[in-house]
């Protein structure tokens, strides 16, 4: 199949490698020709484990191709995919801008019939509002269908190859056949594709973003529960999360979730409950809990110093949003780094992939130590703000000589306090300790 994907950013990328894994031509869009130019030459612009090499072969292969040509781009395909930026507007709800501004292109230049897919987060109601801006230039017919996607960020290559499912909403039977077909090599072990109507198809996405959300803050509302009553939040997780209706996954403590998708996601569900006038009280707390648990070990800090953080230096293991990824968008640590300033503390910190980001938004507030061990050298505290597999069993040994005070506050919970203990650390964690 020929299939057109708009817009190559980090969804775009993924879904456009990916489908050309499974033997379609793919055209790659974008205006940006100074990365269009790097795709070209085989550089590849998002930090992704494993996609390198499926985007390399199917480069090489001849089945992956770019362009900032949009006519050039969806010659004969069948299918178009937008991948294209919602950025959250002023008031947090998504802006379409960009979707929309491809939809009127798309509706000049179409020369026969395609599915144009929303593959990105829009809100409820944006395939017809595409479908119409399309209409108002069409010459021929098309459909507009909704496909989210599920990818989580680290492990998007196999979220995609392996989807647990797959959700397009269309009421077209010839474009739920295309899709079918397309997507036929992705569920051969029996996941289900589930169509529905675009707006259902929408919402989904939205929900299943928020009721994760909501999982996780759940229980960081559990955990500093935990840590008033005297309970132990690995054992109360482990005790829920064999409850099927449950599941064990999502279920994991710390100091909030982050990234480019949970936060914004939340806030524009919100936002479209306000438009239709209903008042999503749990999304409200989602969001203020969330942000209250970002900094929440920074009081425990100050305490353990006499409520004093001046001259002081913490070490900062861990800057992502989560492990695997380079991506620092509303990370817990960035919060943290702001707080610690704040009380006057000097901060190094380290992270093995999100170093360069982090120079790009906030340059020489911090010292970038080489190593996760260069941080610690001399410093006053160690705090861990990203579960990087490499900070999971350090050396104890270099740990502890290099740090002044065996002390480490850790939003992930990586260690066992009994471990700890031994090992002679103040150690504060989520929901398990004081
Ligand atoms: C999330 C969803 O998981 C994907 O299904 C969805 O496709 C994607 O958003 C999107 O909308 O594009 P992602 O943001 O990449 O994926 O990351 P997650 O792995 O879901 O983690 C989100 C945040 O939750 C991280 O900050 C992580 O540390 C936190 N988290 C996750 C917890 O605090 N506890 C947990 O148990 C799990």
């Amino acid at each position: 199949m020929k299939i057109a994907v708009v817009g190559t950013g980090y969804v775009g990328l993924v879904t456009g490698t990916c489908f050309a894994e499974t033997g379609n031509y793919v055209s790659c869009i974008d205006i940006d020709a100074k990365k269009i130019e790097s795709l070209r030459k085989g550089k590849i612009t998002i930090y992704e484990p494993g996609l390198e090499v499926l985007f390399e072969r199917n480069r090489k292969e001849g089945r992956l191709t770019f362009t900032t040509d949009l006519v050039e781009g969806i010659k004969d395909a069948e299918v178009i995919f937008l991948a294209l930026p919602t950025p959250p507007g002023e008031d947090g709800s998504a802006d379409l801008k960009y979707i929309i501004g491809v939809a009127e292109n798309l509706g000049k230049v179409l020369d026969h019939y395609a599915v144009i897919v929303d593959k990105s987060t829009v809100p409820v109601g944006t395939a017809e509002k595409v479908s119409a801006k399309i209409a108002e230039n069409a010459k021929v017919d098309y459909d507009v269908v909704s496909n989210p996607e599920f990818l989580r960020e680290g492990v998007a290559v196999d979220d995609f190859m392996k989807p647990d499912r797959v959700v397009i909403g269309t009421k077209s039977d010839r474009a739920k056949a295309i899709m079918e077909r397309l997507y036929a090599p992705l569920v051969r072990q029996g996941n289900p594709v589930i169509f529905m109507d675009e707006r259902s198809a929408e919402m989904t996405k939205y929900a299943a973003n928020s009721f994760l959300a909501m999982k996780i803050t759940f229980m960081n509302e559990i955990a500093n529960l935990c840590e008033l009553a005297g309970a132990d939040v690995d054992n109360v997780r482990k005790g829920i999360g064999t409850d099927s209706r449950i599941g064990k996954r999502f279920l994991f403590p710390g100091i909030g979730y982050g990234g480019s998708c949970f936060p914004k996601d939340v806030q524009a569900l919100g936002k479209t409950a306000k438009e239709y006038g209903y008042d999503f009280k749990i999304l409200k707390s989602v969001m203020f809990v969330n942000d209250r648990q970002k900094t929440k070990l920074i009081p425990q800090l100050k305490a353990h110093f006499g409520g004093d953080l001046k001259g002081k230096t913490i070490a900062i293991w861990g800057l992502a949003f989560k492990p695997h990824t380079d991506d620092i968008r509303e990370a817990p640590a960035l919060y943290n780094i702001k707080a610690l300033k704040r009380a006057g503390a000097k901060v190094v910190v380290f992270d093995p992939e999100a170093v360069a980001n982090v120079r790009k938004e906030i340059g020489k507030k911090v010292k970038y130590a080489a190593s996760q061990y260069e941080a610690v050298q001399g410093a006053d505290a160690l705090m861990i703000m990203t579960e990087w597999p490499e900070f999971r069993t350090p050396d104890f040994d270099k740990l502890s000589s290099a740090l002044k005070n065996k002390v480490i506050f850790d939003g992930r919970n990586l260690y066992e306090l009994k471990d700890m203990a031994k090992l002679g650390y103040d150690y504060y964690s989520i929901g398990r300790d004081t």
